[in-house]
């Protein structure tokens, strides 16, 4: 096994040692990149349910980075784990992704979301660890007539993806008033992007692998949401670690504008991938249970303290397509791609 040098690791100033839980999957692996460029330690882990070790080949090759395949709702494991390493700050990314398994087995949110935030809680509790950035989402609004800022309400999430994500907020809000010095709630819109590992623009390019007779989309198509493209999200999540400052911090953090359709994604897909083959909507306002059909973001808060996103939403879909397609083309991939 490489050496990793515990003598190297900083506990004091910048850079630090951080944690990134959900380290290869496709928002922790391109985090786990952006926090190396940026000088620090990083301690990634994650179980590889849904992450893989492809996303993380060129952190790999960094003598900063060490990866270790664990599943978080193991305490004892991740307690033996985090005593390892003097960690600053734990980027809390790992997170059933999957809001449709979910509603098949409402076991999966509350072990993969809910309680890999328990144990991360209490780890840092017992180790000392005083700072965490968590991402949660959109979905803890449920279905709301408005522009979504950070103080709507009241919060009926419709699926137990978002329960668990806002339970997960109120165990980090409890944290606070006792050992957290500072925590992050990163509410995130729909990401995009490469490495995607779910999504609409992943489900609709793997629909096409099988050289189906149309591109199946599920709904009717009018569902409009924002998307944000995983660089920005990246770029405003490292913005706001720096930048914010209370003992709790809370944002929405999403594009400018009011989304794109997903009538808009599929055709904007047809045209990439398959523009001979028409687009099929199986009907309905939602896509599938706790499916959110159309919401808004105010990004006020954030923009007030100096960051603004450069893509719209449609400009994030059409590179996000670009990229996925690309990446469904190379080898490297094409086992992705099968399974
Ligand atoms: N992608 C989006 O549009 C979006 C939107 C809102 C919120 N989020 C949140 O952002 C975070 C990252 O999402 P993503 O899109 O990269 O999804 P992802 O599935 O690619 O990443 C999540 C990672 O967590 C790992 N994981 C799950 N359960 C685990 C466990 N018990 N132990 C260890 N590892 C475990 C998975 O293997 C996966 O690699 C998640 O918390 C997700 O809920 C994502």
């Amino acid at each position: 096994m490489r050496r990793f040098d515990h003598e190297m690791i900083s506990t004091e100033g910048d850079p630090h040692s951080v944690l990134v839980t959900g380290a290869a999957g496709f928002i922790g692996s391109s985090l786990v990149e952006r926090l190396l460029a940026q000088g620090h330690f990083v301690i990634g882990v994650d179980n590889l349910s849904r992450g893989s070790r492809a996303n993380l080949e060129s952190a790999l090759r960094n003598p900063r980075f060490r990866f270790f395949e664990e599943d978080l709702t193991n305490e004892h494991r991740y307690r033996a784990l985090v005593s390892g390493f003097p960690i600053h700050t734990v980027w809390h990314m790992a997170a059933n992704s999957d809001i449709g398994a979910g509603g098949a087995d409402p076991k999966v949110d509350l072990r993969d979301t809910f309680q890999t935030t328990f144990n991360t809680l209490l780890v840092m509790r017992d180790t000392g660890i005083r700072r965490i950035l968590f991402a949660s989402s959109s979905a803890i609004y449920g279905v709301y007539d408005g522009v979504l800022s950070e103080e709507s309400g009241p919060l009926f999430p419709i699926s137990n993806y978002g329960a668990m994500k806002l339970a997960s907020e109120a165990l980090i809000s409890a944290a606070v008033e006792t050992f957290i010095e500072r925590a992050w709630i990163f509410r995130f819109p729909n990401v995009i992007g490469p490495r995607a590992t779910h999504g609409i623009i992943f489900d609709l390019l793997k629909k096409l692998q099988y050289n189906p007779p149309d591109l199946e989309v599920l709904g009717d198509g009018r569902q409009q949401k924002p998307y944000l493209h995983v660089s920005e999200l990246i770029d405003a999540i490292l913005f706001l670690s720096k930048r914010s400052s209370d003992p709790m911090n809370c944002f929405n953090i999403g594009p400018a504008d009011e989304g794109v359709t997903v009538r808009e994604i599929a055709e904007t897909v047809q045209s990439i991938a398959a523009p001979s083959i028409p687009i099929r909507f199986t009907g309905g306002s939602k896509g599938w249970a706790g499916d959110v059909p159309r919401f808004q973001y105010s990004i006020a808060r954030i923009k007030a303290l100096g960051w603004s996103p450069r893509l719209s939403s449609a400009e994030a879909v059409r590179r996000a397509v670009a990229e996925v397609y690309n990446e469904f083309h190379s080898p490297a991939r094409e086992a992705l791609c099968s399974l």
